[in-house]
């Protein structure tokens, strides 16, 4: 069965360009996925368009208001069933064990809706009535929810079963648990030598169970030298997923 990915948002050319490129869009060429994007604007409050406000209270900047944000989620989400992702910069950081997490939870219900917040962001009350899970994709601030939007559809799509052939495969990269949660060592491929700089030997002995404990060793090193806080048994449990999803 084909996950429907629909991506509610102000700016639906932005959206559409990405998710018709490379592994993202052979995904729906292949009918791994589809994906609908919906304009914000077609439920705007009056005829000119208008989706958002000044802020009640004061302050700079403008705030997307509910009734057209709410209405075109109701209009994408079969049900209440359907995971419902808000983009927020307060929302929980995202890493590999969410992206696997809502993968499984998209999987589950054959659907998954994602908003993307724009000026000020959404109306509070928004949140209050269909209680998304925001997701942030790092503490800083970017300009609208449509490219944090990207990164998770692109994080989660990867990990759908199929969607990578062993060509790409996310078996062994970082983050993974084949690597224990660490970092993925370095690749060469051709030339053999370039500038003076050689592939190290072992990678062209043919030894495969050489090169294997290499790549693990290289692995290991560079967790450790780069992100010691993943290093081996530093790695924070797993989620309670609740669903049997993981790796
Ligand atoms: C300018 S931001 C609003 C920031 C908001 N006023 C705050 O201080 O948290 C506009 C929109 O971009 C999106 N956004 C910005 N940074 C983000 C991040 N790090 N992760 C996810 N979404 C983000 C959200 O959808 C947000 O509603």
């Amino acid at each position: 069965m084909s996950l429907a990915i629909k991506v509610v948002t102000l700016f639906p050319e932005m959206i559409r360009e990405v998710l018709s490129t490379s592994i993202l869009g052979r995904a729906e060429r292949q009918g791994q996925v589809t994906y609908e994007v919906l304009d914000i604007r077609d439920r705007a409050v009056d005829r000119h368009g208008t989706v958002d406000d000044a802020p009640y209270g004061g302050g700079a900047g403008m705030v997307l208001m509910a009734p057209p944000v709410v209405e075109t989620v109701e209009a994408a989400r079969r049900d209440a069933a359907t995971p419902l992702l808000l983009m927020s910069a307060q929302g929980e950081r995202l890493d590999e064990d969410l992206v696997l997490e809502l993968a499984a939870l998209a999987a589950a219900a054959g659907e998954l809706v994602l908003v993307c917040g724009h000026y000020k962001g959404v109306d509070q009350r928004v949140l209050d009535l269909l209680r998304p899970r925001e997701v942030s994709i790092g503490d800083y601030v970017l300009t609208g929810g449509e490219l944090p939007a990207l990164v998770v559809i692109d994080a989660l799509v990867r990990r759908l079963p199929g969607v990578l052939g062993n060509s790409d495969s996310a078996e062994n990269d970082s983050f993974t648990a084949a690597l224990d949660g660490g970092l993925e060592g370095p690749w060469y491929t051709r030339p053999p030598e370039y500038r003076g700089l050689a592939v190290p030997e072992i990678l062209i002995s043919g030894h495969h169970a050489n090169i294997e404990r290499w790549r693990a060793e290289r692995s290991r090193e560079r967790t450790r030298e780069r992100r010691p806080d993943l290093a081996a048994g530093k790695r924070r449990p797993p989620r309670d997923r609740g669903d049997g999803a993981g790796e």
